[in-house]
């Protein structure tokens, strides 16, 4: 047996994004449920998020996604030889994403796998890829998180419909001399299963909201601590925390335990909604995009959500 030449490190090349056009604000959701502007911003953070119409599916989301991180990469089709798509959200179980998404751009027989960590997806598909790179099993790797949450939200329900919302995030990760992508931490509870579940086809998603939020206040800064420390980085050291957009009093009581306060802290959710495992992608693009952070900065991941799932690492800002 021979073992590849394996890459010493593997780092996050580009990223891109994609979002529905149609808007649905707070006041819109208000006309049909029993739900307020005021309640949504102070207890969620939400003032408006993207709904994609009928139409448009995660793989869709997904393909305009992953093409604007590849074309920002440089890179052309045939150079990516792996496809990890993160989702909870596909409406029918096979074919997966990857396959299609990875067809659609041109990629030449591409490994190609879904991931499903629910909104921690992207971190495990990111640790993944960066494991096959440095293993000498891929070269580069496309990375999406895409989900439509819309198709699986009880437009009725006032405890969910106001939180979740729809949109892709992507990352090519390739080799480096030097590691950009940090050792993940990664974990699950899988005794509170139960606290977010779709049960089966005819039902939609149940989230027991507050078991949720307690769980993330407490159990889940000592993670973002351990990823810090296992990439050898200090909190001081960081440019960005781009943790799940679960909700903003999440995020912000996270980032006050985590003590990075030179930090820009992704806020993303405030006009993205909750986007499930595209939400990390999705902000830190946007981020990027707008130059509050930038190029070869270090910024901590932190997904978190069903299952429940969390996952977290240290990544260097292409
Ligand atoms: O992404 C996956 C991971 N998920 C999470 O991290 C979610 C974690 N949980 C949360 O973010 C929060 O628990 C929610 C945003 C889901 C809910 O916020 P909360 O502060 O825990 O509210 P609650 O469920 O305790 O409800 C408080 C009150 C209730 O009324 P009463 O019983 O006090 O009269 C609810 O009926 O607010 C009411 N309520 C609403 N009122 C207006 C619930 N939803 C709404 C709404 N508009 N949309």
């Amino acid at each position: 047996m021979r073992i590849p030449d394996i890459a010493p490190g593997a780092k996050v090349l580009a990223l891109g994004h994609y979002q529905p056009a149609n808007i649905v604000t707070n006041d819109d959701l208000a006309k049909t449920m029993d739900t307020n502007d005021e309640w949504i911003q102070s207890r969620v953070g939400v003032k408006e998020r993207r709904v994609a119409p009928d139409g448009e599916s995660v793989e869709d989301m997904a393909t305009i996604a992953g093409g604007k991180a590849l074309a920002a990469s440089g890179l052309s089709p045939e150079d990516v030889d792996l496809v990890i798509v993160a989702t909870c959200t596909l409406e029918t179980q096979i074919p997966n994403a990857a396959a299609v998404v990875g067809h659609r751009l041109g990629i030449k027989a591409p490994g190609a796998f879904d991931v499903n960590a629910a909104c921690a997806g992207f971190c495990y598909a990111l640790a993944t890829a960066s494991a096959a790179v440095r293993g000498g099993s891929a070269r580069h790797v496309l990375v999406v998180g895409s989900e439509k949450l819309s198709s699986w939200v009880d437009w009725t329900d006032r405890s969910t419909a106001v939180i979740f919302a729809d949109g892709a995030g992507a990352a090519v990760v390739g080799p480096s001399d030097v590691p950009g992508i940090g050792p993940v931490v990664w974990g699950s509870s899988g005794d509170k299963s139960e606290a977010i579940a779709i049960k089966d086809r005819d039902n939609y998603l149940y989230q027991e909201g507050q078991t949720v939020f307690r769980w993330a206040t407490t159990a889940l800064h000592p993670v973002a601590l351990e990823a810090c420390a296992r990439a050898g980085v200090d909190p001081s050291e960081l440019s960005a925390f781009v943790p799940h957009q679960a909700n903003l009093r999440i995020i912000e009581a996270i980032a006050r335990k985590l003590g990075a306060e030179q930090a820009v802290i992704a806020r993303d959710i405030v006009h993205a909604g909750n986007t499930s495992a595209a939400s990390i992608p999705l902000a830190l693009s946007r981020m990027l995009e707008r130059g509050e952070v930038r190029s070869g900065g270090l910024a901590l991941t932190l997904g978190f959500g069903a299952g429940l799932t969390y996952a977290g690492q240290v990544i260097e800002i292409p």
